[in-house]
């Protein structure tokens, strides 16, 4: 059976025939044979009055239909029609109440999408069209709905039943049966229903809202993790608090409530009341989980929590327009985090991501634009750039508008939308309207894909005593958009004296007075000239300050001007910016060295400027430890052509190599001063010192002689800690003998399902011979499970995504073995399986002998049997290049 389907078009939607006022749902719960009565109040939609008799079609997959009424009389066989995808029924009044019955097989439901069993509790997930795996529907984001959900399910096996909205009833039934009715009173889209049902236990505290309201506050976890739930709820704590702050946005419902899964497909689901969380963003403690771990609860508990606003009370009106609620929502959980946290580190650490991930899917086979206009699978779409791109152009408003500007904005969408399914279009117009901005050329951001190119060149002219920046603009091609026009994009500018001070900025024929030291430069054209004046001598530009746009920039900095930057430049981001763009240009050079068989060579005012950031203890120890990380393989890999991974691979470890000797002595007292063997805490200066430490003892872990050697046994076997175990453990992974070290930790943490993932991941991403036999071997272990999407993460996707030299072995036995996987996952969970075939994407980058071993991968695939919609997508689109 091939399922591969049609594609859908964003131009071609239309309204809904029908809409849906009420649903009462019922479920009998059982394993594998769930009862689901579903009881729909449905209207003709007034706005849909061209098709004034279609029929009613209703969405649903992999059920069994048991029964159909129509205004309280049963329908019989030929007065409706029935596929695997679909429920239709014809010559229907203007208003009708529809009863349907329906079995469904929960334990059998390996793709978690629907309603399913994760060790013997319920769960369901239906973003983005799940909710026709449970009953039939109209599956749609612009059908709203007040629903009504009643559980029922053996008492001592499911203590605990939970859905949308408010708790209004509960009671026993016979067979040591009980009963729980849940009222959600606001209209909603079927893909925000949720219920979870089994044997949890809870955390529980309350917040008083800024009116004065007081919510209920619960997380759900399995028996025994109580212990871990501290750190989610006090992340929810300080997102309410922020959000009513930030943006006036009141928790509208008396109860919020996170339940904890560890089957899941993704991070979390912001269901209308009651989300869902991988358990991965709930549990932690000190010992079980890193500084990383704890800021990612922090920023996806903000983050489900803020969709209550930007997604659920306002939501999108088709699937096309995702980022309407991701992109908004992932900027609101960016300024939270900013706002609680470093807002240097966060800024840095998202530009990364971006770059990483974003930016080489915009330059890959699976390029779209924020808003994209055609899909096959929407599952594909929880994309780098729905979400991550989506994020930066809300940024952009906000660069431009201000921040009073943009909080206008957001006031006047929810005074227009608040009940709605909505648009990009209605978000921009907005921010327009609410600013009386002219924001016509902005929509680009949302239509065209692809990364724009700036290539910037400044002229002092010292008699006139001016400095020009001109600013050409362009945007590669990408499938489907061949020809771009010039999108209106905000530059972020300084200009910085010789001794490194800002210099005042005034531009030629502008009517400024305030001499700013900084400035947003706004370009719409393919190439423009900004002229300053008054500048006494050549400045040093500081340019696309705290990464004001998601663009590319070219500008030839000499290597001491790059110093200069990473010294002076009082934009963090700039900063940092200068410190990467340096350590960038040596591994370049240094891969074109090894490309003519010569040695890597680190320009010594590379390892001078390293130095002094080790020895200036005034400076934030976590910026120090960013600008000190190489660029990963992953975004180098993105910068080059032909790829050698092998080469690229080497080269980097010989710079770490030659970083570890030549700057020993200030890397081994870094250490020293920062191991202050004070115990564990977790606040912003603790954080920070750790991972400075840890990027020290990862540099010296490249030269493992006695002394380094002792430092690591030192913090594996002493950390009271995750964080500093692991940070030992990784260096240690790479060394002759990890074996005793690997045993112990796996030893002491067999019962923890996350901390497990952690040393899959280790081993998946280690260096040593004969990784791939040891992956494999993995697969076996009593921990792993292929059905578990965490440890398919964990270590099938780490081996691929995070092990450039052993997944591109020579033998095309990784490729093989990635191949492989993702066709035995797509029988099991096809979501996940497209996203591990993704891996193959970037073939045309390769040098030609893996480039062809590759692309013979993704043909064995594409020829499989039976691929989901899913995969094919992906699949198709990486050999379409
Ligand atoms: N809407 C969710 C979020 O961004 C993510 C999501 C979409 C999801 N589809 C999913 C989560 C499927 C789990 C499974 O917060
Ligand atoms: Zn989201």
């Amino acid at each position: 059976m091939t399922v591969t389907r049609q594609t859908v078009s964003r131009l071609d939607y239309t309204p809904p025939a029908f809409l849906v006022d009420r649903v009462d749902l019922t479920f009998e719960l059982d394993e594998h044979n769930t009862l689901v009565t579903s009881r729909l109040v449905i209207k003709r939609n007034p706005a849909a009055s061209a098709v004034a008799d279609a029929p009613l079609v209703l969405d649903g997959e992999a059920l069994v239909l048991e029964s159909v009424k129509l205004d309280g009389r049963v329908l019989g066989p030929h007065e409706y029609e029935l596929n695997d995808r679909q429920l239709c029924i014809g010559g229907i009044a203007d208003e009708v109440i529809l009863e349907i019955a329906t079995r469904t097989d929960p334990a059998r439901n390996t793709s978690l999408m629907g309603l399913y069993v994760s060790n013997g509790n319920f769960f369901t997930q239906c973003e983005a069209e799940g909710f026709r795996k449970i009953t039939y529907y109209l599956d749609r984001p612009d059908v709203m709905a007040k629903f009504t959900t009643t559980l029922i399910a053996d008492k001592a096996k499911y203590p605990v039943l939970l859905s949308n909205g408010n708790r209004v009833g509960e009671g026993q039934l016979d067979k040591n049966r009980h009963w729980v009715k849940w009222v959600d009173p606001f209209r909603k889209p079927a893909y925000l229903f949720a219920l979870v049902a089994g044997k949890l236990v809870s955390l529980t505290d309350k917040h008083v809202t800024g009116s004065g309201r007081t919510v209920s506050l619960e997380i759900y976890v399995e028996p025994g993790n109580l212990d871990k739930c501290p750190h989610a709820m006090a992340s929810i704590h300080k997102s309410m608090q922020w959000d009513e702050a930030r943006f006036g946005l009141e928790y509208d419902l008396d109860t919020y409530m996170i339940v904890a899964v560890s089957d899941f497909n993704m991070g979390a689901m912001e269901n209308k009341g009651l989300n869902i969380f991988n358990t991965k963003y709930v549990l932690a403690k000190p010992e079980t989980a890193t500084d990383a771990d704890f800021d990612g609860i922090e920023s996806v508990v903000a983050h489900e929590y803020f969709h209550n606003w930007t997604g659920n009370r306002v939501t999108c009106r088709d699937w096309f327009q995702l980022s309407l609620k991701e992109g908004l929502t992932v900027y609101r959980d960016q300024e939270f985090s900013s706002d609680v946290g470093s807002r240097a580190v966060q800024r840095i650490q998202n530009v990364r991501a971006l770059r990483e991930h974003q930016f080489a899917e915009d330059a890959g086979p699976q390029a779209h634009p924020v808003r994209p206009d055609a899909y096959q699978e929407i599952n594909n779409f929880y994309t780098w750039t729905v979400y991550e791109k989506g994020a930066e152009v809300v940024r952009m408003y906000a660069t431009l508008l201000g921040r009073e500007g943009f909080r206008k904005g957001m006031d006047l969408y929810f005074k227009r939308h608040d009940g709605q399914a909505v648009t990009c279009d209605d978000f921009r117009a907005a921010m327009a309207d609410a600013n009386g901005a002219d924001l016509e050329q902005f929509a680009l951001w949302y239509s065209q894909a692809g990364t724009p190119l700036l290539d910037v060149a400044g002229a002092y002219d010292a008699t006139a005593r001016t400095y020009t920046l001109s600013v050409r603009q362009s945007c590669p091609a990408t499938p489907g958009q061949a020809d771009k026009q010039p999108f209106h994009i905000p530059l972020a500018v300084a200009l910085l004296g010789s001794d490194g001070t800002p210099l005042p900025l005034s531009l030629a024929g502008g009517h400024d007075t305030d001499a700013a030291t900084s400035r947003v430069l706004q370009l719409r054209q393919a190439e423009e000239h900004f002229v300053f004046t008054g500048l006494n001598e050549r400045p040093v530009p500081s340019l696309l300050r705290d990464f004001s746009a998601p663009v590319r920039l070219r500008y030839p900095y000499t290597d001491e001007e790059l110093t200069f930057l990473m010294a002076n430049d009082d934009d963090a981001f700039a900063r940092w910016e200068a410190a990467n763009s340096y350590a960038m240009r040596l591994l370049r050079d240094g891969y074109a060295s090894g490309q003519r068989g010569e040695a890597v060579h680190v320009p010594p005012g590379y390892l001078a400027a390293a130095g002094r950031l080790l020895e200036d203890e005034t400076l934030d120890p976590a910026l120090v430890a960013l600008m000190l990380e190489l660029p990963s393989e992953q975004y180098l890999f993105e910068a080059l052509d032909d790829v050698d991974p092998a080469l690229l691979s080497k080269v980097r470890i010989e710079v770490l190599q030659t970083l570890a000797r030549e700057l020993r002595g200030p890397l081994l007292a870094t250490y020293q001063r920062l191991n202050d063997g004070a115990p564990y805490r977790f606040d912003a200066a603790a954080v920070a010192r750790r991972s400075l430490k840890n990027v020290c003892l990862a540099i010296l872990g490249e030269r493992q002689g006695p002394v380094v050697s002792e430092l690591l046994i030192n913090q594996y076997r002493r950390a009271d800690n995750m964080t500093d175990r692991l940070a030992a453990l990784k260096a240690l992974a790479n060394s002759e003998h990890p074996e005793e070290y690997l045993a112990d930790f796996a030893q002491t943490w067999q019962d923890d399902a996350l901390v497990m993932d952690k040393w899959f991941s280790i081993q998946a991403t280690s260096r040593r011979a004969g990784v791939l036999s040891r992956v494999q071997a993995l697969m076996g272990h009593p921990a792993f499970s292929i059905r578990n999407p965490n440890k398919v993460r964990a270590l099938i996707g780490a081996f691929c995504q995070q092990n450039l030299q052993h997944f591109h072995a020579l033998d095309g036995y990784g490729y093989a073995f990635a191949a492989d996987r993702v066709i035995e996952l797509d029988r099991l969970n096809p979501q996940i399986a497209a996203r591990l075939a993704a891996c193959f994407n970037r073939w045309p980058k390769l040098e030609p002998v893996r480039r062809a071993l590759m692309k013979g991968e993704l043909e064995r695939i594409a020829a499989s049997a039976g691929l989901s919609s899913d995969t094919h997508e992906i699949v198709s689109k990486a050999l379409q290049q």
